[in-house]
């Protein structure tokens, strides 16, 4: 389940009203995830993840029923997510990355202006990133990657060049604790105001950019 929202029934997929936000459904996330474990015990399907929920609203999906065998958030140096993702650790609920290169294209530069933190440049430029991977002969993407797969989450990044993902897939070698301390430090809440608010961020209110 991509959102924690439906969008209104219809021919367009992403229906919006005069004002330009999206037109919601009826059907609510909780609706959708009963139905999903109806059709899991048919046999289906085997795990039923979700992506771009908060707290609340995962354990709102736990209250009915079951939890959700996976969660792809953003995840990425810039943007650690560290309590929310150990709180899933805790539920058993496994932590996918998206955009764990801290992803570059303009719609999340924009946003990153928007809340005063584009001056963080790109990730993949982080000094920090390039002086760990001087030890490790790696690149930086990889060391932002493999610090995700260190922390026991999977990570999706997303390349169309043949070199960077070869590189991509050979980034699961081990860190140290204190490179590891190191990349955790360069946590800037990217898109977020406080670090707590992933928790309550209602991202489906935000979907006019689409
Ligand atoms: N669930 C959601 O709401 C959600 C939201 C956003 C993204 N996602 C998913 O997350 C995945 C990746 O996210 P993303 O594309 O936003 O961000 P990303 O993987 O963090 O960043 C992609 C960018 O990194 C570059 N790159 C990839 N490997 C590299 C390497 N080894 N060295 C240097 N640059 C490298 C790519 O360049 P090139 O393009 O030039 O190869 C591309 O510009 C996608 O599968 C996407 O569908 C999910």
């Amino acid at each position: 389940m991509h959102y924690p929202c439906t969008f209104a029934r219809g021919e367009n997929r992403f229906p919006k009203d005069e004002d330009g936000l999206m037109k919601m459904g009826e059907t609510t996330y909780v609706d959708t995830w009963r139905t999903m474990q109806k059709i899991m015990t048919k046999g289906k399907i085997k795990a039923i993840g979700v992506s771009n929920f908060n707290k609340e609203e995962v354990e709102n999906l736990i209250a009915a029923g079951k939890a959700p065998a996976v969660h792809q958030m953003e995840v990425h140096p810039f943007l650690t997510q560290e309590a929310f993702t150990r709180w899933h650790q805790d539920q058993g609920i496994h932590v996918q990355q998206f955009s764990p290169l801290g992803n570059q294209n303009s719609f999340y530069r924009d946003i990153y202006w928007n809340n005063g933190l584009a001056n963080r440049g790109r990730l993949i430029d982080e000094p920090i990133l390039a002086e760990i991977g001087r030890k490790y002969s790696k690149s930086p993407a990889q060391v932002a990657l493999t610090w995700g797969v260190n922390n026991g989450r999977s990570v999706i990044p997303k390349s169309t060049i043949p070199w960077q993902i070869q590189q991509n897939m050979a980034s699961d070698f081990v860190l140290e604790k204190e490179d590891i301390a190191k990349i955790d430090s360069l946590n800037a809440n990217l898109r977020f105001n406080t670090p707590d608010e992933a928790y309550r961020w209602p991202l489906y209110k935000g979907l006019d950019g689409i």
